[in-house]
């Protein structure tokens, strides 16, 4: 896309501090963003918003930093988290729901950040299930939840999002090269953090409370929309056993449905999922 195209080529400097009045200027969410917490450095904003749940704090609290020195993954993999130049935040969640639709909260966001991408990118991202952001088969963006429940309901959920922005593929380690980018290499220009980051919290805080409001089918066929594996032959590592067959969409519930050679349909609640040629 040519630079001239886009919309949030940012004006602060290369190595600028994220200006959070002008993010919260720019908000009007009504869940998220009950309070503001940004780090220079932190070993991981999902890790410090988990101590701050822990002793109270509320719904919608938003950690920031710009850099963390353990940016954690899924699957305990790293977050790649250099200073100044993307997004990591996590969101402090507590949300009305079993500790078995949590994860519908990781979808929902998945919905929230493809969307932001989209409106910026003009071009969708897809979503490899469950919340992989990717374009043009390069991961953008990850997310990361850490639910902690008692029996019953959820007590919080800690929502980590990571999101590639002004991150030259060449500046990535060797290991990331060929299967991550970054707004600025899609787009040729330097991406505005803090139109970014205010669309992504604005649009997080329409589908938190579309999922709050009206269930998980008022998310669903949004995450579909992006989900371009549905058809696809998959693998997908359950539990260390992998299980071959065809992506068919999400149940009502969120699970991943793959149906085996055998025609017989299952409901997948965690994993990885990996496509196939044939
Ligand atoms: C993944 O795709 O494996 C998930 C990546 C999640 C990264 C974000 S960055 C902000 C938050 N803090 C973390 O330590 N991880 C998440």
């Amino acid at each position: 896309m040519p630079p001239s195209e886009f919309l949030g080529i940012a004006s602060a400097p290369p190595g600028a501090a994220l200006d959070l009045a002008l993010v919260r200027a720019q908000l009007s969410a009504k869940r998220l963003g009950s309070s503001f917490h940004y780090l220079q450095e932190i070993d991981s904003t999902n890790s410090y918003a988990r101590q701050l749940a822990e002793v109270g704090t509320a719904e919608g609290a938003i950690i920031i930093a710009e850099s963390q020195t353990q940016g954690r993954g899924r699957l305990g993999r790293r977050w790649q988290s250099p200073p100044f130049s993307n997004l990591y935040l996590s969101f402090i969640l507590r949300p009305d729901l079993s500790p078995r639709h949590a994860p519908q909260i990781t979808l929902t966001a998945a919905v929230a950040v493809a969307e932001t991408v989209g409106a910026f990118l003009r071009r969708a991202p897809s979503i490899k299930w469950p919340n992989d952001i990717l374009f043009d088969g390069k991961k953008l963006a990850g997310i990361l939840s850490e639910a902690v429940c008692d029996t019953e309901r959820v007590e919080y959920v800690i929502l980590g999002i990571g999101l590639n922005l002004n991150y030259p593929v060449d500046a990535m380690p060797e290991e990331l090269r060929g299967r991550a980018t970054s707004m600025a290499d899609l787009t040729g220009a330097r991406v505005s953090r803090e139109n970014v980051l205010s669309r992504l919290i604005q649009d997080l805080d329409r589908c938190y409370g579309d999922l709050g409001e009206s269930g998980f089918e008022m998310v669903r066929p949004r995450w579909e929309a992006h989900f371009d594996l549905r058809g696809r032959r998959v693998r997908v590592d359950v539990g260390g056993r992998p299980l071959v067959g065809w992506a068919r969409g999400l149940d009502r519930e969120g699970a991943l449905i793959v149906e085996d050679e055998q025609g017989e349909r299952r409901s997948i609640v965690a994993g990885d999922v990996i496509p196939l040629e044939i």
